[in-house]
């Protein structure tokens, strides 16, 4: 049912954990089954130069978090912005049809994150 990259990205997942000094965090939730994310992003210069995520929640959420993760890392703020949840189950070789909402989690918590680190830091 899965790919291998959803496998090694659940079994392994990167970035897992907090960042204590983040300056930027989303938590986003689905009502449906209940499952959490939350990311936590260092962002300098306009760089998301460290990224950390903690997700309460199935492989495939796991799985996501992880690949989102290693896809905006490195990046601009304005990239991670353009991040979809497409973009990301693509990147795992695909998922499900009833694990797309998963990938849907992963880009919203990221856009979430960013959001508040834009949100604290408007006129800057
Ligand atoms: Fe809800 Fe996967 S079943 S995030």
């Amino acid at each position: 049912m899965y790919s291998e990259k959803v496998m090694d990205h659940f079994s392994n997942p990167r970035n897992v954990g907090e960042i204590p000094d983040a300056n930027g965090v989303g938590t986003v939730g689905n009502a449906k089954c209940g499952d959490i994310m939350k990311m936590y992003l260092k962002v300098e210069n306009g760089v998301i130069v460290d990224v950390k995520f903690k997700t309460f929640g199935c492989g495939a959420a796991i799985a996501t978090s992880s690949m989102a993760t290693e896809m905006v890392k490195g990046k601009t703020l304005e990239e991670a912005l353009q991040l979809t949840n497409k973009a990301v189950a693509d990147a795992l070789d695909g998922l499900p049809p009833v694990k797309m909402h998963c990938s849907l989690l992963a880009e919203e918590a990221i856009h979430a994150a960013v959001e508040d680190y834009m949100k604290n830091h408007s006129g800057e």
